[in-house]
């Protein structure tokens, strides 16, 4: 096991570079096992959650060849539709692999996808939508088992907004026989750029980004040259450090209107902002001013952004509400907070966070990806020592976070616990 340790006070300046986006590429990878040939996908975010499914990918039979931010999968030798349970069951978004198999051999078998620290996370409207395709799905054993005599197009409507389920569904109906009709889909950046790289593939989608997606099924996919979209929820926790830490940084490589709810919050706290063409400049110089803050699916505040925003709460003057719309209880993260010297309260899905003068420094642990994210924000803020436990937690999402901060100027280090 491996930690950050942290002398926090300093204002962070230079510049970073964001990675490509952890959410479309988890979606994408899968998505490449569709076509007959190899696709070349680049801007591809040098992170675990990208080497574990390269490693299911060659456990079904595909050919893998990967370099830092460069992948190019070979789907021809495809002869399995189990990935190995013990790494899938690392990974919740091993879950469009089922929408992948499911399309490739009408036929998928993979663990069910665990909860986390942030809630239960069903999939029931995953299943929903493949049953409603002609798929029948069976559950025993901690497996999912899902077949399909032949997919046929269906007009399938989300009981909830769900980034997974609307990218899933468009995996399994891009080959269906006939046209599929999603409805209240999510609108995420990285919904749309799956359905880039699929349309990029040969497949006949309609609408990503907006409640409605059209899929018109094709019969065959080819192989493409893809690059991914830049990260908007690294790009908002770069944004959060420079704010934090009283910096001024540039974040460069973004899509600045993926990241506008981030933006309009930070500038309703004071912080100050330049937008320019696929760069962004944070300063902060005065006080935070509080704010409060409403989880929401895109183009909402995102839910992603809510735990590095609670450490800039907890900096800001007065009181702030937070209220996560998205999960039930994702706010554990605020206990580890607490014991660098935050004054929060939660209740149910509100938390409550009382500004104060200065953070310390802390022994904290990160329990999820973007709570260690939230850490490592707080540590580089509050006067003295910090140390984060459990960085892979961090590491499954943020491209060497650490090496992106010490050049920002942070004291930050990466030992072995
Ligand atoms: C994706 O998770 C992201 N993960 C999450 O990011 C992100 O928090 C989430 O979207 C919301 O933006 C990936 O893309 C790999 P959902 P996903 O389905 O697809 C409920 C990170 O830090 N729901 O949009 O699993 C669900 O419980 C991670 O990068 C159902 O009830 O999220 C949640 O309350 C954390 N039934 C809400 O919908 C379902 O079948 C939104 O979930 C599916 C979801």
């Amino acid at each position: 096991m491996e930690k950050f340790i942290i002398k926090g006070g300093k204002p962070l300046r230079g510049s970073v570079q964001i990675s490509g986006a952890k959410n479309s590429a988890v979606a994408i990878l899968p998505a490449a096992l569709l076509a007959d040939t190899p696709s070349v996908i680049d801007n591809l975010p040098d992170i675990k959650d990208i080497e574990l499914l390269a490693q299911m990918i060659r456990h079904l039979g595909g050919k893998v060849e990967k370099k830092k931010h460069e992948i190019v999968i070979d789907p021809e030798g495809l002869n399995s539709f189990y990935p190995p349970r013990d790494l899938a069951s690392q990974m919740r978004a091993s879950y469009y692999l089922i929408g992948a198999l499911l399309s490739k051999f009408n036929e998928a078998v993979i663990a069910m996808p665990g909860g986390c620290n942030i809630g239960v996370r069903p999939i029931d409207q995953h299943i929903k939508g493949f049953e409603a395709l002609g798929a029948e799905t069976t559950i025993e054993h901690g497996l999912i088992r899902i077949k399909a005599k032949k997919l046929v197009g269906n007009h399938i409507y989300f009981d909830v907004v769900s980034v997974g389920a609307t990218i899933n569904l468009m995996l399994a109906a891009c080959k269906a026989e006939g046209v599929t009709i999603l409805e209240n889909c999510a609108k995420e950046p990285h919904v749309v750029d799956v359905a880039n790289f699929l349309n990029a593939m040969g497949a006949n989608i309609k609408g990503a980004g907006t409640d409605t997606i059209k899929i018109t099924g094709v019969d065959k996919l080819h192989g493409c040259h893809y690059t991914i979209i830049p990260d908007q929820i690294e790009a908002g926790t770069y944004m959060v450090v420079a704010a934090a830490t009283k910096g001024d940084v540039y974040i460069k490589g973004v899509i600045p209107n993926h990241l506008e709810a981030i933006i309009a919050k930070l500038t309703e706290m004071g912080v100050i902002i330049e937008e320019h063409d696929d760069v962004i400049r944070v300063r902060r110089e005065g006080p935070l001013k509080h704010v409060d803050i409403k989880t929401l699916p895109y183009p909402g505040f995102p839910t992603d952004m809510q735990q590095p925003m609670a450490v800039l709460l907890a900096l800001a003057d007065g009181i702030s509400v937070i209220t996560e719309n998205i999960y039930e209880n994702r706010f554990k993260y605020l206990d580890e907070l607490k014991k660098m010297g935050a004054r929060v309260r939660v209740e149910g899905r509100t938390a409550i966070i009382e500004g104060v003068e200065k953070l310390t420094g802390a022994p904290v642990y990160a329990t999820d990806l973007r709570a260690g994210a939230a850490m490592v924000i707080a540590g580089l803020a509050a006067e003295g020592i910090t140390e984060v436990m459990e960085v892979y937690h961090i590491d499954r999402g943020y491209e060497a976070m650490e090496v992106k901060l010490q050049a920002l100027a942070a004291d930050i280090i990466r030992v072995k616990e």
